[in-house]
Formats: C-alpha cells, sequence, structure tokens
C-alpha cells in the first residue's frame, strides 16, 4: 500500500457506517476536521454485519490478513471505504462482527466482547504495519481500542518499522474499561511484563482501557471538566489511581459538533429549515413533531419538553421519569427518545398511557427522529449523572432549544447557565430530581417572557463548538509529543 495516514484512528464505531452514540459522531467529523487542516488520516474500525455504508461504498482489499501471535490461524478480511477522501479500514471476520448489535443485546454484554476486540486490535497493528510507512501517530479510542497502545509500546522494543510512532488513546466514557478476567490476558498476546498495576491489571482481572491509559504515550478525554472529575474516588471509576499518575499526560479537549450534520438550517431531516434570523421553521418543526409523537395540538402553545438519549442511569433517565407526574401538573409536554435498560424502557411506555397526548415516548434508536427532536421542542433536557462532554447538548444549543443540564464535565464546559451574564442554557446541582424540577422551573418561567426567551436562543444558536478548534488542539498535542507532523 502506499498510502500513508500520518494519523490513524482506531474505532469501534463511526458514523455514518456504525453508532450507538457520540463516539461515532465524533469519529464521523474530527478526522475530516484534522484532514481540512492539513493532515492525512485514516481509520481503522470494525465490519459489523449492519453498516450504513449506502453512500460510501465497501470494496475489499486484503483477504486473509493474518493477525498474529497467540493467534496463529486467525485471520481477518480488510475493507475500504472513501469517506469524503479519507481512507476508512475495516476489519472484517463474521464470526466476531456479524451480528445484530454492536457490543450487547437486552440480555447483556456478547459473551465473547474480549476475544472481539483482542481480534480488533491485533489485526490493526498487523493491517497498519503492511501500509507503506508506519503512522505518525496510532490514535485509540475508548477500551475497544486500548490495546493498540499497548501493543505498539512493545512492539516499538523490537521492531524498527514502529520505533518513530506515537500513540494518542482518548478516553470517551471512563464507565466502560473492558474488564474480563486474568485468562483473557494470556489471549492478549502483550508480554507478561504489562501484567502490573501500572499496566494491564486491575485488582486481578485484565482491563483494557488501563492497558490504554497506562502504554499510551498521551491520555485525552473529551472536555476539560472531566478531564479533572475522573481524578477524584467519584468519577474516576477505580482508575483515578493510574490517571493521577499519569496526569502530566492527561489533556481534556473539548469535542465539537459538526454542524454540517446538526444545524437547522440545513438539515435534511427537518419538514422545515430555520435559522438564527428566521425561527418560524422552527415553529413548523414543533407543529410537524407533534403531529407525528401524537400529541394534543391544543398544546401546542405551551413549552414542549424533550430527552433524547441512551436510557441509562448516566443520563439520568430515572430522574426524568420520577418528575414526570409533576411536569405533567404543569401544562406542558414531553418526549423522549431513547432505548437501553429494559427496566426504563417499560416504565417509560407504561407512564405514557397514563397522559396520553401529553407524554411521547419512543423507545429505539432514529437518527433521523432525534433530529427531528433536537429542532421541535422548546427545551431540550439533559440530567446527565456525569457527561465526559455530550454532543446532544451542543446540537440543542445550535437548534434553540435551550437545554436544562446536570452541572458534570462537557455540561459545564458548553452551557452558559442561567441567570449568569450570557446564559446559553439552565444548569442545575445536585443532581436530583427536586433540584432537576427546579431548574425546570426557572427556564419555563423564562419561556413566558417572550423576548428574554428569544435572547437567550440568540445566544445559544450563536455559541459556535466546530470542529475545527478541537482538531487544532489534537495537532497541537499530537507536535507536543515530538510526533512533527508534516502537514501537507
Ligand atoms: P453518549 O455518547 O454518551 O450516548 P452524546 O451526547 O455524546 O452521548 O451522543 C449521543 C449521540 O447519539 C447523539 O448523536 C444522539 O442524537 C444520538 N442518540 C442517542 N440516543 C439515540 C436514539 N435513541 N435515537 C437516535 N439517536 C440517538
Ligand atoms: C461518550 C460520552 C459522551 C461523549 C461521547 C463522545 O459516549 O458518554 O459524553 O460526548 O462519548 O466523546
Amino acid at each position: 500500500m502506499d498510502y500513508r495516514p500520518q494519523v490513524l484512528f482506531v474505532t469501534s464505531e463511526m458514523y455514518p457506517y456504525s453508532k450507538t452514540g457520540g463516539l461515532a459522531d465524533v469519529m464521523g467529523a474530527l478526522p475530516l476536521s484534522l484532514s481540512r487542516l492539513g493532515v492525512s488520516v485514516g481509520v481503522i474500525t470494525p465490519f459489523y454485519g449492519r453498516l450504513a455504508s449506502s453512500d460510501y461504498p465497501l470494496r475489499l482489499i486484503y483477504e486473509d490478513c493474518p493477525v498474529g501471535y497467540p493467534w496463529p490461524d486467525t485471520t481477518a478480511d480488510i475493507f475500504l471505504s472513501d469517506y469524503h477522501g479519507l481512507p476508512v479500514y475495516f476489519i472484517a471476520r463474521g464470526e466476531y462482527f456479524d451480528r445484530r448489535f454492536l457490543y450487547c443485546t437486552h440480555k447483556g454484554d456478547y459473551f465473547d466482547n474480549c476475544e472481539r476486540f483482542i481480534f480488533f486490535c491485533r489485526a490493526t497493528m498487523e493491517w497498519a504495519r503492511r501500509l507503506s510507512k508506519p503512522p505518525t501517530v496510532i490514535h485509540a479510542h475508548d477500551w475497544h481500542a486500548a490495546l493498540v497502545p499497548a501493543y505498539l509500546h512493545f512492539l516499538r522494543k523490537v521492531d524498527p518499522f514502529w520505533e518513530q510512532t506515537k500513540s494518542v488513546v482518548t478516553i470517551h466514557n471512563l464507565a466502560f474499561q473492558g474488564r474480563f478476567a486474568f485468562r483473557l490476558f494470556l489471549e492478549s498476546g502483550l508480554p507478561h511484563t504489562a501484567w502490573h498495576s501500572d499496566g494491564a491489571e486491575f485488582y486481578g482481572d485484565f482491563n483494557l482501557l488501563k492497558c490504554g491509559i497506562s502504554f499510551a504515550d498521551l491520555v485525552t478525554t473529551v472536555s476539560p471538566s472531566y478531564a479533572k472529575e475522573i481524578l477524584t474516588p467519584e468519577f474516576g471509576c477505580g482508575l483515578e489511581g493510574i490517571l493521577r499518575r499519569r496526569a502530566a499526560d492527561l489533556k481534556g479537549i473539548l469535542n465539537g459538533a459538526d454542524y454540517q450534520v446538526w444545524d437547522p438550517k440545513q438539515d435534511k431531516f427537518l419538514p422545515g429549515t430555520y435559522s438564527l434570523e428566521l425561527l418560524t421553521g422552527k415553529r413548523r418543526c414543533k407543529e410537524s413533531l407533534f403531529q407525528e409523537l401524537g400529541l394534543d395540538p391544543r398544546m401546542l402553545t405551551r413549552p414542549l419538553l424533550g430527552f433524547v438519549g441512551r436510557l441509562r442511569q448516566q443520563k439520568g433517565i430515572d430522574l426524568l421519569l420520577e418528575i414526570i407526574p409533576k411536569l405533567m401538573q404543569r401544562n406542558v409536554c414531553v418526549v423522549i427518545l431513547g432505548e437501553g435498560d429494559l427496566q426504563f424502557e417499560a416504565l417509560l411506555l407504561e407512564m405514557m398511557e397514563n397522559y396520553p397526548g401529553r407524554l411521547s415516548t419512543r423507545i429505539g434508536y432514529t437518527e433521523d427522529l432525534a433530529h427531528r427532536i433536537q429542532a421541535g421542542v422548546d427545551v431540550f433536557l439533559m440530567p446527565s449523572r456525569y457527561e465526559p462532554c455530550g454532543l446532544t447538548q451542543m446540537y440543542s444549543l445550535r437548534y434553540g432549544s435551550l437545554p436544562v443540564a446536570s452541572a458534570v464535565g462537557g455540561l459545564l464546559d458548553t452551557i452558559v447557565g442561567h441567570p449568569q451574564d450570557k446564559s446559553t442554557g439552565f444548569i442545575f446541582k445536585p443532581i436530583q430530581a427536586e433540584a432537576f424540577l427546579e431548574c425546570i422551573d426557572q427556564a419555563l418561567a423564562l419561556w413566558n417572557d417572550k423576548e428574554k426567551w428569544r435572547a437567550m436562543q440568540v445566544r445559544a444558536m450563536r455559541m459556535d463548538f466546530s470542529w475545527a478548534k478541537a482538531a487544532e488542539q489534537y495537532i497541537q498535542i499530537y507536535n507536543d509529543q515530538g510526533s512533527n507532523l508534516s502537514l501537507i
């Protein structure tokens, strides 16, 4: 292969090919922003059974790439897709990735997740080894890719090909670590010297994310506030010790929002587009959302509140469930789109029955409806217990749907809470139902003051979280590592 990405991203999901959450959005945008700034970037990701690749077809470019020790008989096929000029390599092996879901079913995680992602990381290294030159930086995301920096760390000592390559691992969510039994460490092919408490070992288990944190040249996470929070026991998920030891190499870089995809001026999923100057389209979006979700049209003159996200404790969906009866007394409508814990899904559907025309719940993963909710609601709810960055609040700001969010992580870094100067939304703490409801009440009070509401919408819609800023910071940290990117 004569193509040489200078920065090679390794990720378990990438929009538009595959997505379960924000990681995919980041992968669909950050590599492109880097390339616009002159860095040549490639991406490596698994070939899941169901890929949304009709706009970016895939072709098989290499068959039976061996994945090496200690898996002598296992091979991967490599597919390539051209994503706006960037090469995206797909690692294919049906037995591991051709499944309905990416990581889990409703019954729990796939039993062989550790093998699946050991395989993925091994195949990544072997495939990258076949490129004509080594990448300058290999940038792994989350636990699924976190063995890559560990492999690199040890390979650099024995294979001159890798000598100059630096590694970065980015933590998108510390709660997901990839923690497995010790016997799986033996399957990874890492040397026994990797097995120590500043390495792969975590309370006797094999911890893939910890491997990445321990062996990467640099560790980043997706907002400055989360970078501080994860050094504490409250947010560190047991890894605060190793993170503190690596604090000098830990940076928080705020994610961006992809305004090519998330912008009410040009959103292909909306019944009407709109802008800061002309908000009539937003009104149309609200009307049509009422129809789509079966809400009572008599309530159109009242505020519409919305939630889009994984139905997990992290997202505080239980707090929202708790306050719904009280919210209903406030004469508002609520829409919820999400999937996740069965227990929350069932509760939400049950509750919907109690409030016909007022509460509408859609269980499932529907990209286009997520856009229409962002556009159609007045208030966007994000009561997360922790939030490494959060993208949906950035989208809601751009759509003029003012966020009510908890005071954590990336939410603190992106929303200016009322009544501060230049506020763009509403922030609450402590992260409890009562405070959440009080904060919504503040939002509803401001909504009654049309002029003030409009002024806040204007400020929110003007916020600029474009990826270019983040991309510049990534280039800076790559170069601080001495990687000396030659920008094209
Ligand atoms: P996280 O990655 O923690 O889930 P983010 O706010 O970073 O949270 O990103 C979530 C992304 O997933 C957004 O693009 C959001 O619109 C999308 N999303 C979440 N749940 C759903 C759903 N049920 N249907 C469609 N899109 C969803
Ligand atoms: C994770 C986090 C979310 C973040 C996303 C992209 O899923 O939960 O806060 O925005 O990754 O970095």
